[in-house]
């Protein structure tokens, strides 16, 4: 028996359910013309690095670095690939990559599996889901306002969810995030040894970073500090009263959370997380935010502003079954072909492709078992109809029918089999 690697889940009972919750995300995202796409799962490690940053936890914690081929690796050739730990700078890349044929603003999504080398608890994996969806060349913040408000009416409407709140926060510029850190680190020197270790490297690494810290202690070292909004230029200003003006006029419920400055080192302007009460401490089931720099970090010649989401899958599902939300997709109606001895196996396999090609769901038990048997199978397999052959329904081209929720039972032609089940 081969366990499972740690920090991963097999999906064996539950896919009808994550369907119904796809499917459902994906009509609603055809509503805001936004195309699906698939990007590779293999990138090269330097992608994140520059991407992400280097600092960043995933960047310098979480990622599954490993080897091309060995020849490769013998011959020091700079290829380190990696599983891909998110799928916003892959999304940049394949775009600037066939960036000739595409019109801006383009929409896009898509969903697969992404990687990060944690330590697993509930809601966190290291092989876990992603919904990804970015926005590409949008500059105006009221995309910004647009892209939230049709979350918010994703969750709330299409998926019938409660007990969410949406938190929010404005990062600036890069200049203005510069001035921040001077003022912030000043202010925090003097107390740097009551920092907890993490925010004390942070200090000199990513300022912004600290006002994330968990820790009471840190945070209430950092209560009177400067603001990052204190050092907002007047556009930067203007922007940030624009999205909290359009949100409001689109009924868009808020909570601005100052110390949000989100993981990943790619972000300007707008960041926000949606949150449930219904999960542990790993409470965020979608964030995301503006990433305007993120092309030229890239390798763009050209500015290509960005701004996007991911909405962890495994979180979304478990809040919807916690608030027991009905999405599953229904399986269609099965027929259980039982041949009553092995000398009607042929007839039944005949009969299954005909109600097949008139899109039935079909099984057959072909298995030479009693008949009794046969029937608690087919019971057990919660088929609707159960089409039992014998010798004398094969000598007479008929079947007999039997509706497995009354027990009902009725002689027809083989040919009309598919009008009844
Ligand atoms: P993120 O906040 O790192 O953002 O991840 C987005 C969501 O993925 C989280 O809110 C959470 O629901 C889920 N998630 C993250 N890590 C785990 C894990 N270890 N186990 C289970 N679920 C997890 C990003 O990945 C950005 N690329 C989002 C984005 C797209 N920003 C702009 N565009």
């Amino acid at each position: 028996m081969f366990p499972k690697v740690k920090g991963v889940a097999d999906n064996f009972f539950d896919m009808p359910y994550w369907s119904g919750v796809i499917k459902k995300i994906d009509v609603t995202l055809q509503c805001y013309n936004f195309s699906q796409i698939n990007v590779a799962i293999l990138e090269h490690v330097s992608l994140f690095e520059r991407g992400l940053g280097y600092q960043t936890d995933v960047v310098s914690k979480q990622m599954f670095i490993m080897q091309s081929k060995k020849e490769d690796v013998d011959a020091q050739k700079d290829d380190a690939i990696c599983l891909r730990p998110e799928g916003t700078a892959g999304t940049m890349r394949a775009f600037l990559e066939n960036q000739s044929n595409i019109t801006l603003p383009k929409k896009v999504f898509f969903h697969g599996p992404m990687f990060r080398y944690e330590r697993p608890q509930k809601g966190r994996m290291r092989e876990f889901y992603q919904f990804n969806l970015e926005v590409i060349g949008g500059s105006s913040i009221l995309y910004d306002a647009q892209f939230i408000k049709m979350l918010q009416t994703l969750f709330a409407q299409t998926l019938q969810m409660q007990n969410f709140v949406l938190k929010l926060n404005f990062l600036g510029e890069s200049d203005d995030r510069k001035k921040f850190s001077q003022a912030f680190v000043s202010y925090l020197h003097p107390k740097a040894s009551n920092l907890c270790n993490i925010c004390q490297t942070r200090l000199s690494t990513n300022p912004l970073r600290i006002l994330d810290c968990k820790s009471t202690s840190c945070q209430q070292l950092f209560s009177d500090a400067p603001k990052l909004c204190d050092f907002f230029s007047e556009s930067t200003k203007q922007e940030w009263q624009q999205l909290q003006e359009t949100l409001q006029e689109l009924s868009v419920t808020f909570s601005i959370d100052d110390k949000l400055v989100r993981g990943l080192d790619y972000y300007n302007k707008t960041v926000f997380e949606f949150v449930s009460v219904d999960l542990g401490a790993q409470n965020t089931f979608c964030g995301g935010g503006r990433y305007d720099g993120l092309a030229e970090q890239l390798g763009s010649k050209t500015k290509i502003p960005g701004l996007g989401c991911a909405i962890g899958m495994e979180r979304l599902v478990m809040i919807l079954q916690s608030q027991k939300i009905d999405l599953s997709i229904k399986p269609l109606p099965l027929t259980c072909i039982i041949p009553l001895s092995v000398a009607q196996n042929k007839l039944a396999l005949h009969l299954a492709d005909f109600l097949i090609s008139h899109g039935k769901a079909v099984e057959i038990l072909l298995d030479d078992i009693k008949i009794k048997n046969k029937m608690k199978h087919a019971n057990d397999l919660k088929a609707t109809w159960a089409i039992l052959i014998g010798d004398d329904e094969q000598k007479n081209n008929t079947v007999t029918i039997k509706n497995m929720m009354t027990g009902e039972q009725e002689v027809v032609t083989q040919k009309e089999a598919v009008l009844k089940v």
